[in-house]
């Protein structure tokens, strides 16, 4: 009798027991796959200035997730490019790491930040015409600045990369936003840029790092293979990318180089001289995109500094990419009551 009922009583404490552990486990491994189970989905998530992964990163499988959304970022050749094992996994063209340009692993303001970037998309575009997604975006800079091709949208690869972005711009009010938005502004020149003034800019301020050939310094980490990228030649952005447009270079160039002594409040480089530079290692042979012919379908809206054709105006190929730009700027201004700043 007594027997029978202390068996009783351990088999009820044992199936509580069993109960209870498996919902702690179900409980830890929904954790693990949505953190923001059990947490206060109205919780205001305060921003984070400088995050990094060291110090950061949530934990769990959205942790691994941006983590390796920081790794194809940083280190793009190793994890999306050349170096990778096989070549299904080969995206990328060129051996730029998309930080190459979005400096401090994209939280540098004035380098095309990425925080609060998630908040500006989806948004119109005019190289393609139409709404285009933050996806569409990386897509862009794959194909140009990456010389490469895009990403399938659900592709694990396209998925990190997005929670990387949304991780930097967490909690980001409207004043951050703003704050990391594009490149510093510069003045729009009525002067030729003279790509003789930029050779001498650049053996002062550039060649050190990037070459006399705009080379680029390799470094001995296949993952990343360049500690200072090549700005011309085949190995670097194609002719499609923004960098290409002298007036877009030259403000990433005023807000950034040279590297290490120039930010967006202090400039090293005066704006003519950052155009003059950005002229000058633009005139170089690099990769050629394919079909640009078809960017900006509504020609209207093709930045006035973009190197190759058709336009909407009558002025030439010379005075696309050299400039003085301030008479397009003026003549979209009058005809069609746009303000071009780029
Ligand atoms: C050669 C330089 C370069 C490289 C490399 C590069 N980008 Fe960009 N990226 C730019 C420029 C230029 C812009 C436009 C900035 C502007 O005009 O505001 C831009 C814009 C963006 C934007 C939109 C930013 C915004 O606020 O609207 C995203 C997102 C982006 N790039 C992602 C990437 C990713 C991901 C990679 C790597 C796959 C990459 N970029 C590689 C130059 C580069
Ligand atoms: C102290 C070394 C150093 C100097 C000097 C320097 N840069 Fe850079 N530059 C870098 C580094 C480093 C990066 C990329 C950042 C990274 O990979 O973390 C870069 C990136 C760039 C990029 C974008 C990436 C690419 O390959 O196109 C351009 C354009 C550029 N630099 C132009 C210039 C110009 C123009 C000058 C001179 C006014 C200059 N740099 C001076 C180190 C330097």
């Amino acid at each position: 009798m007594n027997i029978e009922k202390t068996i009783g009583k351990l088999a009820l404490v044992l199936s509580l027991l069993v109960f209870g552990l498996s919902i702690f486990f179900i409980l830890v491994s929904l954790m693990n796959f949505y953190p923001e189970f059990l947490s206060d989905n109205n919780r205001e998530v305060s921003f984070i200035e400088n995050k990094t992964i060291e110090k950061h990163l949530p934990s769990g499988r959205k942790g691994k997730e941006i983590k390796y959304g920081y790794l194809l970022i940083s280190q793009s050749p190793g994890y999306m490019g050349s170096q990778t094992s096989s070549e299904d996994l080969r995206y990328t063209g060129n051996n730029l790491s998309c930080t190459s340009c979005h400096l401090d692993n994209g939280t540098k303001p004035g380098a095309a930040s990425w925080v609060g970037v998630t908040k500006r998309y989806p948004k119109f575009r005019g190289r393609e015409n139409k709404v285009s997604t933050l996806e569409d975006r990386v897509n862009g800079c794959m194909e140009r600045s990456m010389d490469g091709k895009p990403l399938p949208k659900d592709s694990p690869q396209m998925e990190a990369i997005i929670s990387y972005m949304e991780w930097l711009s967490e909690g980001a009010t409207e004043q951050i936003v703003q704050k990391h938005a594009g490149f510093t502004n510069i003045e729009i020149p009525s002067f030729r840029a003279d790509t003789l003034i930029g050779e001498t800019i650049y053996e002062k301020e550039c060649a050190l790092c990037h070459g006399s050939d705009g080379e680029g310094i390799k470094i001995d980490n296949k993952n990343k293979v360049y500690q200072y990228p090549p700005l011309w030649g085949y190995d670097t952005y194609n002719n499609g990318a923004g960098m290409h447009r002298v007036l877009t270079a030259a403000a990433f160039i005023k807000g950034n180089m040279p590297f290490g002594q120039a930010t967006v409040e202090k400039p090293k480089l005066s704006d003519e001289e950052a155009i003059h530079v950005a002229a000058y290692i633009n005139k170089f042979k690099r990769p050629i995109k394919s079909n640009s012919q078809k960017d900006f379908p509504d020609r209207k809206l093709k930045p006035i500094s973009t190197p190759y054709g058709p336009w909407e105006d009558e002025f030439d190929s010379i005075q696309h990419k050299y400039g003085p730009f301030k008479p397009i700027a003026d003549y979209y201004y009058q005809q069609y009551g746009l303000k071009k700043k780029k």
